[in-house]
């Protein structure tokens, strides 16, 4: 509760280095997640929409929370058990709230590194 009633980082990043979206298809919730990343893939800044249960809310709020100030490398390792731990537990009805933060980061960490690779082609 107390993540969904302080809920932190809802919303945008003004030009973010890189999106991501993570999505259910069963209950058809998803969220946006916005990183800026430094270049030595520090994640300084983290926010995500969400349009989805207030558990989700919750969970994006906290997972926020964990990847903000990681490497890259590091955040992709915080994985939806992590969330639940944060967020003191949660039904198995609603344990797949908490797997919508890890995927859309996998999705936005995916198109980082694409183009991250592609840059360096370029440049060579
Ligand atoms: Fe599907 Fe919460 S994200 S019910």
């Amino acid at each position: 509760m107390k993540y969904f009633l302080e809920a932190k980082d809802l919303g945008v990043i003004d030009e973010p280095t890189t999106v991501g979206i993570g999505g259910d298809p069963g209950c058809t919730d998803y969220i946006k997640i916005y990183l800026k990343i430094s270049q030595n893939d520090i994640i300084e800044d983290a926010k995500a929409q969400v349009f989805g249960c207030h558990v989700a809310v919750a969970c994006t709020s906290a997972y926020l929370q964990l990847i903000k100030n990681k490497n890259i490398r590091d955040a992709v390792n915080i994985k939806s058990k992590d969330v639940v731990k944060e967020v003191g537990g949660l039904s198995d009805k609603k344990t797949h709230c908490s797997e919508l933060g890890p995927l859309a980061l996998e999705n936005a960490i995916s198109d980082y590194l694409i183009n991250k690779l592609y840059a360096t082609q370029e440049d060579s």
